[in-house]
């Protein structure tokens, strides 16, 4: 069983794994993960086939909890990638499956197979680290920013992928973490996001407020490159730095 592998150890693990998550990222979930004491629990909303589990379950000590919801519908699955087809759905579940297993992870998760909104009863205690990957429209994106987030303590960490990339999940943000001067906006590697559950002053939530709403230029380069990808404006996601075919994340 791995437990508190090395990040090169890891990244080289994951090279195979289908997946949205830059090593910058990878990194980011590696340490998060590593500081964890025994007795945590880590949640992930949004699994696909493992690849940013495998990170979470091979970084963290022995003795943490780790928690994975993904109903496996082959709905909301990737970049425009929204309605269900359960063929896919089931293909992720069993490459999901057999990426744990040869990562040698596969019996330290439990994995939830349902919608999150669904599983809030199916996991107990606190949350002290969560991380949000599944659905990217507003509702569900937002139910798990506020609804999750609400199981995470003082101290503990939620981070979000697709923040000030995808619009569902920026809307999201702007609905919540701007405004309720709980969650302190701590960084991004890409368009994950990283917040520490805390409370705030008043100046410290405006000073928080500020520090997400300077994010939004970077947000609004991304529309344009998907827009301009869309479009195969291929010219113009260069100007932008944007220099594969692959949306930006
Ligand atoms: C972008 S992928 C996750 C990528 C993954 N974190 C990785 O590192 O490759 C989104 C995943 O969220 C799942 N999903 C979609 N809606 C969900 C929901 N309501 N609750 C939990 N998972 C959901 C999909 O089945 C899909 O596997």
């Amino acid at each position: 069983m791995s437990v508190r592998k090395p990040f090169p150890d890891v990244l080289a693990g994951i090279a195979d794994v289908d997946g949205w998550l830059t090593d910058e990222q990878a990194r980011r979930l590696h340490e998060r993960a590593w500081e964890l004491q025994e007795g945590a629990q880590i949640v992930e909303i949004g699994s696909f086939r493992g690849r940013s589990l495998i990170v979470l379950a091979s970084a963290a000590p022995a003795g943490v909890r780790i928690v994975s919801i993904d109903p496996h519908g082959g709905g909301d699955r990737g970049p425009q990638e929204i309605a269900p087809d359960q063929h896919l759905g089931d293909a992720d579940h069993a490459a999901f499956t057999a990426n744990l297993q040869q990562a040698g992870v596969a019996e330290r998760v439990t994995h939830i197979r349902k919608m999150s909104a669904d599983a809030l009863g199916d996991v107990d205690s606190d949350i002290d680290l969560l991380y949000i990957d599944g659905a990217h429209r507003f509702g569900p994106a937002r139910r798990d920013i506020v609804d999750w987030g609400d199981r995470v303590p003082d101290g503990g960490t939620m981070l979000i992928h697709d923040s000030f990339s995808s619009i569902g999940v920026t809307l999201a943000l702007l609905s919540a973490t701007f405004v309720t001067g709980r969650w302190r906006y701590t960084g991004r590697s890409g368009s994950l996001a990283e917040y520490r559950r805390e409370p705030m002053s008043v100046a410290g939530s405006a000073l928080n407020f500020l520090r997400q709403g300077l994010q939004l230029g970077w947000f609004v380069r991304n529309v344009i490159i998907k827009g301009a990808l869309t479009l195969k404006l291929y010219p113009l996601t260069r100007i932008f730095g944007h220099k594969t075919r692959d949306w930006p994340y």
